[in-house]
């Protein structure tokens, strides 16, 4: 007996119907960043490993426990890009694009690899669509890349997610206050491995989740309490362009995100109906991470939305982005003559950029009316031999049922304004 194969445990695949709707929202979110002038980057999906030990941080849970790593065939370590962000910055210095205009505005969309326990809303193979807007520090900057996503995200016509903004200071003042959170949490009665924590990377404690440790450190000293004159000034002032662009927000000073590359601005996208998972996008800014990587000393800012995770939320909130079917109209032909007449029409109507699909093989009327219903058309055409006899075509509108006998001359036109 031969073998059958299932995809990798968390791996998911994307077939018709449902991944019209994948297809829907990664194109708008997409669209969204378009629509504030950001290019196109096509990333590889493998990199160097150091990139992503160097740039994302050795500590976190991303780097030390979830990378598919292995050796090529030439003894090489590579990876699959775990994230976007890395990535983005080695091809911006290594094609020199901060040496053009600045910011440098990029988009990207595609597959990322985590070795995650695979739960609903949390993949090993998950889809992002990403910005990064590198090389200018201005908060007007943070603003916009986080107006895009919220629009991104209304565009579909998602409602029930909320922003969660704070800011986790500079090089001025993170150290000191890194030292002092350290300082806290070594006075607390904490499990040698938690401590182990504080010591590495004393902000991922305060994002642990575990019932007693929260209460312990419910009043940890917060970053925001201790920003420099200068991080406290940019945070306001990506607060008040928010505000100017109607972009609703909550400060959440105890938000703590799973990568190290973040300075200044960072905030999280989150939507109510999602469970454990409800993270559906997140981002900040990023000053050191170019220098780390060896490029000149530029900030940065973007997100990555998870595209999974939005098709969810829409799903909870029972929204459907404007899914059109797969294609305009389905030619349903009666006899042989009809067929090959059909075939014909079809070829014309897609070179007008029409989407067409027909009744292949010999299904009766009813089994093509049928398929033509699941393929989500507008239109029917129907065509026998006594059409083809006077130059005529049925064009029956699906949803209605209504059916006209049209010029087969006129039929492009026709179904053109249909479209409209
Ligand atoms: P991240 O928060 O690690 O950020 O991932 C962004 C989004 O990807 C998450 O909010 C979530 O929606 C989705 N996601 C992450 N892991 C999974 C998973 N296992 N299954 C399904 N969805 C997942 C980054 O990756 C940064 N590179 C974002 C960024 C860009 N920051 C600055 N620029």
């Amino acid at each position: 007996m031969n073998t059958k194969f299932s995809a990798p445990k968390g791996v998911p695949d994307y077939v018709p119907p449902q991944s019209a709707q994948f297809v829907a929202v990664r194109d708008a979110l997409l669209r969204a960043a378009d629509l504030a002038g950001y290019g196109h980057i096509e990333l590889p999906i493998f990199e160097d490993t150091g990139l992503f030990a160097r740039g994302v941080g050795e500590s976190t849970d991303v780097v030390s426990k979830e990378m598919y790593t292995f050796a090529d065939r030439g003894g090489r370590s590579v990876t699959l890009r775990p994230e976007g962000t890395a990535g983005v910055m080695r091809s911006v210095i290594e094609n020199g694009l901060d040496r053009g205009q600045l910011p440098v505005k990029l988009r990207y969309s595609g597959p990322f690899f985590r070795y995650e326990r695979p739960q609903a809303g949390r993949y090993r193979q998950l889809q992002q669509v990403g910005v990064e807007a590198i090389g200018i520090d201005d908060p007007a900057l943070d603003a916009e890349v986080i107006a895009v996503a919220d629009a991104g995200f209304r565009s579909l016509g998602l409602s029930g997610f909320r922003l969660d903004i704070t800011s986790l200071g500079d090089s001025t003042c993170r150290p000191e206050y890194r030292e002092i959170l350290q300082q806290f949490l070594l006075g607390l009665d904490l499990d040698e491995d938690t401590k182990e924590r504080a010591r590495i990377n004393p902000l991922r404690v305060l994002d642990d989740k575990r019932p007693h440790v929260k209460e312990m450190t419910a009043d940890a000293p917060l970053m925001l309490d201790h920003l420099s004159d200068g991080a406290k000034q940019h945070f306001d002032e990506v607060l008040s362009h928010l505000d100017r662009l109607g972009v609703p927000y909550t400060i959440n000073p105890r938000l703590v995100r799973g990568l190290d590359y973040y300075t200044k601005t960072t905030f999280e996208f989150v939507h109510e109906g999602l469970g454990a998972q409800s993270g559906i996008g997140g981002g900040g800014r990023y000053d050191g991470l170019m220098e780390q990587l060896g490029g000149q000393s530029l900030s940065g800012i973007g997100f990555g939305i998870g595209v999974d995770r939005t098709v969810l939320a829409l799903a909870a909130e029972a929204a459907d982005p404007a899914v059109t079917g797969r294609c305009d109209v389905y030619g349903v032909p009666m006899g042989q003559p009809a067929r090959e007449r059909m075939v014909e029409l079809l070829g014309t109507l897609r070179a007008a950029g029409v989407r067409t699909d027909m009744a292949y093989g010999n299904r009766g009327v009813k089994g093509a009316m049928k398929a033509a219903d699941k393929s989500g058309a507008k239109y029917a055409l129907m065509l026998g031999d006594r059409d083809l006899a006077e130059g005529t075509i049925g064009l029956k509108e699906l949803a209605t049922g209504e059916q006209r006998s049209v010029s087969i001359d006129d039929l492009l036109n026709e179904v053109s304004q249909g479209r409209g």
